[in-house]
């Protein structure tokens, strides 16, 4: 009886209603049984007497009034129940569709969320509910031998459906990032994890993103500590210092993980904290300290991208804005491979327009600042 109360107090309410009606038949059903039982009794033996052929039947005047009465009121009820019910029925159908879609969210999301915790434990990296954290990583030389342990900024994931659509998440979970701590979950990349399960992993990530103005609000904040600017002050973003230091945001502090930075992809070892190095006496030259957008998972930013790549920093801030598509063109020759430089301005995953992580504003001093990378090489 427990199970049965537990079933239906912690189902919803279609559920519910559905297991009281259940339960109200079968009463019906064993009261209507009890009393046929009861009055078959009676005839036993008696079968001449009681038959129903040889009794008298009600006279003309109770036949037209009473009886005809309650067969008119009956059948009027039914037709009630039939032209009222259903339509009423039918209205609510709507709102149970919903009602069972918002379960199936639901279950899926919690089926993520478990995963998340616990299954595949992203968040001994990513950090609880996907704020950014460390990943352990060791470091290998040419010829396989170890040089040390260190930390590898964990990217944030409340903001990764803010630069990426489900499509390119789902291929970052499927293979991973090879170079890096970030294992393949999926099968493409020998991971572990069904479809489903990454499917439920995106639904438990889309369920916990930050808004577009949370995100840009927590860069400017950022910046602010970083420039060590006031509240009130204003930021200054035509200054080259201001773009360098969103294109490295998190690096020192670990602010998101890095999620909100270009370095991470675009500068080698960026992502390295060489402090904590274990052995500290490891040497780490050839893996950290690399300059700026020298190149690492995506390709090199020095030397001139504009115009190498763009005719102007406007062209560059659209690209930054918008990010790459999987196989498509962008700039003057340039060819997406994965589609994984993300955008940083626009949610890919909605019809709004500037919606994304960072203002326009931010994204295009990150431009003005890339274009002066490697100037004087
Ligand atoms: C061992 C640590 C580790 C675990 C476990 C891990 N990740 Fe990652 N993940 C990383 C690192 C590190 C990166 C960034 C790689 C880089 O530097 O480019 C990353 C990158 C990502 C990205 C891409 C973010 C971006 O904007 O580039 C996503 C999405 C992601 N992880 C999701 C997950 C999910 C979901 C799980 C659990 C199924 C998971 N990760 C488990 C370490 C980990
Ligand atoms: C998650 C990794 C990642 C992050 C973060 C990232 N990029 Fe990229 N970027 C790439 C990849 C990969 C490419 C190569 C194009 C492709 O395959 O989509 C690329 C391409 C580019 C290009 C074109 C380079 C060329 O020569 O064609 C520019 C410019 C660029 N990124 C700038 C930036 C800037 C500025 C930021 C920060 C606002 C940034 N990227 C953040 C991965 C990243």
């Amino acid at each position: 009886m427990t199970d049965l109360t537990t079933a239906i107090f912690a189902a919803s309410t279609v559920e519910a209603i559905g297991t009281v009606i259940a339960l109200l038949a079968v009463v019906a059903v064993l009261v209507y049984a009890a009393f046929n039982v009861r009055a078959g009794r009676k005839e036993v033996g008696s079968e001449l007497e009681l038959a129903a052929n040889l009794k008298p039947y009600l006279n003309d005047d109770e036949l037209e009034t009473k009886k005809l009465d309650r067969a008119l009121t009956a059948g009027l009820a039914g037709l009630v129940l039939v032209g009222v019910g259903l339509p009423a029925y039918w209205l609510g159908e709507p709102g149970r569709h919903e009602g069972a879609e918002e379960q199936f969210a639901s279950v899926f999301e919690s089926r993520g969320e478990e995963l998340y915790t616990e299954g595949a434990q992203c968040n001994a990296c990513h950090g609880p509910e996907g704020v950014g954290g460390v990943a352990s990583h060791t470091i290998l030389d040419a010829d396989n031998e170890f040089v040390a342990q260190v930390n590898w900024e964990s990217p944030a994931l409340d903001t990764v459906l803010l630069r990426y659509d489900r499509d390119e998440v789902y291929y970052i979970l499927e293979y991973g990032r090879p170079y890096s701590p970030m294992p393949a979950w999926g099968e493409g990349g020998g991971g572990p994890l069904t479809e489903q399960q990454l499917e439920n992993l995106i639904d438990y990530m889309a369920s916990i993103q930050v808004t577009s103005e949370e995100s840009k609000d927590a860069v400017e904040s950022q910046l602010r500590a970083q420039l060590e600017l006031g509240e009130d002050a204003d930021i200054d973003y035509s200054d080259l210092a201001t773009g360098e230091a969103l294109f490295n945001l998190g690096q020192d502090n670990g602010f998101a993980g890095g999620a909100y930075s270009c370095g991470r992809c675009h500068t080698r070892g960026w992502s390295i904290n060489a402090d904590s190095a274990a052995p500290e006496t490891a040497d780490l030259d050839p893996y950290v300290d690399y300059e700026d957008g020298s190149g690492g998972y995506g390709p090199s930013l020095q030397g001139g991208i504009i115009p190498r790549q763009f005719a102007n920093v406007e062209e560059l801030a659209e690209f930054l804005h918008v990010g790459a598509e999987r196989g498509v063109p962008y700039g003057l020759n340039g060819l997406s491979g994965d589609g994984m430089m993300p955008g940083f301005g626009d949610n890919p995953n909605t019809e709004e327009a500037e919606d994304g992580m960072m203002t326009m504003e931010m994204i295009e001093a990150i431009a003005r600042y890339v274009e002066s990378l490697g100037e004087d090489d």
